[in-house]
Order: C-alpha cells, then sequence, then structure tokens
C-alpha cells in the first residue's frame, strides 16, 4: 500500500495504472469505522482502491468541529491496509487550496436545503473537495454512503455534469446492533446519551408507520417533535422530502423519505429512511 501526499505523485501512480485497471475512490475525512470498511470492501477487487483522507476545512460551517474532529492517521493506515487498499491520498491543504481557488461553484437548487440553510458553506466545501479528488485521481468508480443523503446527490450531480463516465456507487447506511448509524461523531457522545442516538432510527421507522398508516402528515411530524424535546433532544430539521429533488412533501409517495438532523450532547447527527 501505497501512501502518497503531493499532487504530482498521486497522479503519476494513476498514470501508472489507468490504461491497464479500473479506479475505485473511497473519499473520506479519515476515523475509518465499519461504515467506511463497508465501502472500502464495496469496490471492486479487480479495481486499483484509492481510499483520500483529509479533513477538509471548507465544508465545516462552525470552527470547533473542525477542530475537534476526530484525527487517527496510523489507525486509519493500518485499517487500509488491513482492506487491501492500493492508494491512501492524504494531500496537503496548500496544495488542495492552490488547485480549487477560483473554481466555479454552481450548486443545484437542492442543495440549498435541509443541511444547505444549516450549515452555510457546507455543500460548497464538499463540492470543491469532491470535484478536486475526481480531477486528480480519475476514478471509475467512487463510492459514497446514503447516511448523507443530500451529499451523494449533489456528488451524483457533479459526476453526471463534469465526468459522465464516473460511475457513483451508493452504499447502504451501516448500522451497529441498536440500528445506529455509524458515524465518525458519535465518539463524542457520552455512553448515557446512546440511548438517546437510539432514538434517532426508532423515530424515523415510527413516522415511516404512521405515514403509511394514512395518519396527516403535519399530525405525525408535530407529535414526533414533541416526543423528541421531551427527551432532550433538539431537533434541527426533520422532514418528508422527495428523493429525487428532495422538496419537501405533505403526503408520502414510492419515492420519498424523512430525514433528520438532530443535537444530542451538542453532537450533530443525521440519519434518514426511505418510505
Ligand atoms: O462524507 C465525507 O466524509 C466527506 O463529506 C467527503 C465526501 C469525504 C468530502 O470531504
Amino acid at each position: 500500500m501505497k501512501v502518497i501526499s503531493s499532487l504530482e505523485d498521486a497522479k503519476s501512480f494513476i498514470k501508472d495504472y489507468k490504461s491497464e485497471r479500473k479506479i475505485s475512490l473511497i473519499p473520506t475525512m479519515g476515523n475509518l469505522h465499519i461504515g467506511h470498511m463497508k465501502l472500502i470492501k464495496s469496490a471492486s477487487s479487480s479495481s486499483v482502491k484509492v481510499v483520500s483522507i483529509y479533513v477538509n476545512e471548507l465544508q465545516f460551517n462552525d470552527k470547533n468541529d473542525y477542530s475537534n474532529y476526530p484525527r487517527t492517521l496510523v489507525d486509519d493506515l493500518s485499517l487500509c491496509e488491513d482492506n487491501n487498499v492500493d492508494l491512501v491520498f492524504t494531500p496537503k491543504s496548500s496544495e488542495v487550496g492552490n488547485h480549487i481557488s477560483g473554481d466555479k461553484n454552481d450548486l443545484p437548487k437542492f442543495t440549498s436545503y435541509m443541511c444547505g440553510s444549516k450549515r452555510p458553506g457546507h455543500f460548497s466545501g464538499v463540492y470543491k473537495i469532491v470535484k478536486f479528488l475526481f480531477e486528480i485521481i480519475q476514478p471509475d468508480m467512487a463510492y459514497f454512503g446514503k447516511k448523507d443523503f443530500q451529499q451523494l446527490l449533489l456528488i451524483k450531480y457533479i459526476a453526471s455534469t463534469y465526468f459522465p463516465k464516473l460511475k457513483i456507487i451508493d452504499i447502504n447506511t451501516v448500522r451497529d446492533r441498536d440500528n445506529i448509524a455509524l458515524s465518525s461523531r458519535l465518539c463524542r457522545i457520552s455512553p448515557e446519551s446512546f440511548d438517546k442516538v437510539k432514538l434517532i432510527f426508532e423515530t424515523l421507522q415510527s413516522m415511516k408507520k404512521r405515514l403509511q398508516k394514512g395518519i396527516d402528515y403535519n399530525i405525525v411530524k408535530e407529535r414526533t417533535l414533541l416526543e423528541l424535546i421531551n427527551r432532550d433532544i433538539s431537533v434541527e430539521y426533520l422532514d418528508l422530502r422527495s428523493l429525487y429533488t428532495l422538496n419537501e412533501l405533505k403526503n408520502i409517495n414510492d419515492q420519498c423519505g424523512i430525514f433528520i438532523a438532530c443535537y444530542i450532547d451538542h453532537v450533530r447527527l443525521i440519519d434518514n429512511i426511505e418510505i
């Protein structure tokens, strides 16, 4: 396994393989967990597997969140080694900055909803780093989790607009035995608060059931918000939305999902369920 930081070295590594084998890219911000392992394992075994590790300051609207983001490079590298990764790309922020400066940023409308409205600059930061990674690594396939569903739609937009040959492969959210969606942020939650974290997906499941029974959306949403507030969970958004446009809906159809962002122990967590 190679670990490369320089853009020129990464480009020449890719050039050596590009004509013989397909390239799979798994972009990450490190602190790798079982969810990332699933992305890495899903990548075709005949392809050159590239994992990028870069804590992208541009996508953090909150400076504390950026400085508290767990950085665990040594462990991450050994997990990559154990999972047959060929290249770990750890670009330097100075080189990333030079490369993306002046990039135009044509964010589609749906990025202004949900996380987009609550985290100014977040999707612009994601857009820039992901486009940068696609330009440098030139992957044939790139793997992303469905937990960050809005991000996934943005990445599909970037791929279809600028990298039409690139296949974006979405991978189901990995959950623990309590159905908690795995996230690097969970390590900042106190053990006593894990019962609250469990409630996130339970809430989505019970909302889904109530909506499928035909109960009015506004009533279901209001009751659910009350239940969460009573459990001391601060909800940022809880919406029924189209899986394609992310437009808010008032009635379910077969192409929609429920999306949530909330704070537990001051840690922001997101999740979603398809209907
Ligand atoms: O999902 C993430 O870990 C990040 O948003 C990504 C896609 C690696 C871009 O920094």
